[in-house]
């Protein structure tokens, strides 16, 4: 390691008050400051926070020919006295260098990582926008810089950290899923477990087949189509009767903060919870004889979503609408501790 302070250049002036934050689409505007750490020679170079503005990198870098890439997803959160919390950052810290080790790219130190994170965000903290609902989406990604087409990994790479104002990943309307009866995400062995770029990439023209039937998003299956893993953007939970299931984590499905957290907190609301094999069998056979009660999605962007509609081959399941859903309940509990409204007996929260 070279030198870990960070080199700070800040905006001139802020564009922070000629933006209509009441409207964002989520991920479209960008806060002034943007953090940054090449790896080169062997090590991690001095770490920089500059203006946020676009990068210059040669055609021939491998990030664009062989995908070395990968991603996390947090957020921000200001409370009511105009403090900003983060939750569960080194969650986020071990999972991007699980990437990284997977796609054969250098582990981002955490000094790196947690300086830059939190100076980013000391100085961008007015993006940090109040009221529940309002929040900071941090990207933190990694990837091959290098330039030269061999197919083998790189020897120079570029950490980032970018963030956005957001509201609702999906925003007002209805979400409803289709279950994949052909496609598949993820393998034993592969990469589903990471948040390898490549991941997202294969599974935008599936998901776009589903929503020409009116369907937003597709829960994966295993490879014989079987069993239920995850959502593109989320991990998704089951309530049959009064349990809930959810998939367990393995080669294949994303150890989500939001989920591990969700499990934790239902847990501690006296809530069965059955992390195992769903098969698609049980969860269809449920939604015939009406004991699907809900399905929802869970994760840092999407929060925790309420499934409306489940498609299973020429079949769809309406779910339906209940007066006191473990969904909401389990959001409120989570969105409670994250704006700092009740206490944080996890110890998940930090404050910047
Ligand atoms: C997140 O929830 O933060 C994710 O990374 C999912 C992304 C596709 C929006």
């Amino acid at each position: 390691m070279i030198n870990t302070a960070i080199n700070i250049s800040k905006v001139s002036e802020s564009k922070f008050t000629s933006i209509d934050l009441d409207n964002v689409t989520f991920g479209t505007i960008y806060t002034d400051h943007m953090f940054f750490c090449d790896f080169k020679d062997g090590e991690w170079q001095q770490p920089q926070i500059t203006p946020y503005q676009p990068l210059q990198l040669d055609p021939s870098a491998r990030v664009f020919h062989y995908g070395q890439a990968a991603f996390e997803g947090m957020k921000a959160y200001k409370d009511e006295h105009g403090d900003a919390w983060i939750f569960r950052p080194e969650e986020n810290w071990k999972r991007i260098n699980f990437s990284a080790r997977r796609l054969a790219m250098p582990e981002v130190p955490e000094e790196v990582f947690m300086n830059g994170l939190k100076t980013l965000l000391e100085m961008d903290k007015q993006w940090i926008v109040p009221g529940k609902g309002n929040s900071l989406y941090i990207r933190p990604f990694l990837f091959a810089t290098e330039a030269g087409v061999s197919a083998a990994p790189a020897a120079e790479y570029k950490f980032m950290i970018i963030c956005t104002p957001v509201q609702a990943y999906y925003k007002g309307g209805e979400v409803k899923v289709k279950i994949s009866d052909y496609f598949s995400r993820a393998a034993n062995g592969g990469v589903g477990a990471t948040k390898a770029a490549g991941n997202y990439a294969a599974s935008f023209y599936p998901t776009n087949k589903v929503k020409e039937e009116g369907y937003q998003q597709i829960i994966w299956t295993n490879s014989t189509h079987e069993y239920l893993e995850e959502a593109g953007t989320m991990n998704v939970f089951f309530r049959i009767g009064d349990k809930l299931l959810t998939a367990p984590t393995d080669d294949r499905i994303l150890d989500g903060v939001t989920r591990k957290s969700l499990i934790q907190l239902a847990k501690d609301e006296g809530i069965e919870v059955e992390v195992r094999k769903v098969s698609v069998k049980e969860v269809t056979e449920a939604a015939r004889k009406g004991e699907l009660k809900e399905v929802f999605g869970a994760g840092t962007a999407a929060v925790v979503v309420p499934i409306t509609g489940v498609g299973y081959q020429d079949e769809h399941f309406d779910l339906p609408k209940l007066d006191n859903p473990y969904s909401t309940m389990l959001k409120e509990k989570l969105l409670n501790i994250q704006y700092n409204i009740t206490e944080d007996k996890y110890n998940w929260t930090q404050k910047i």
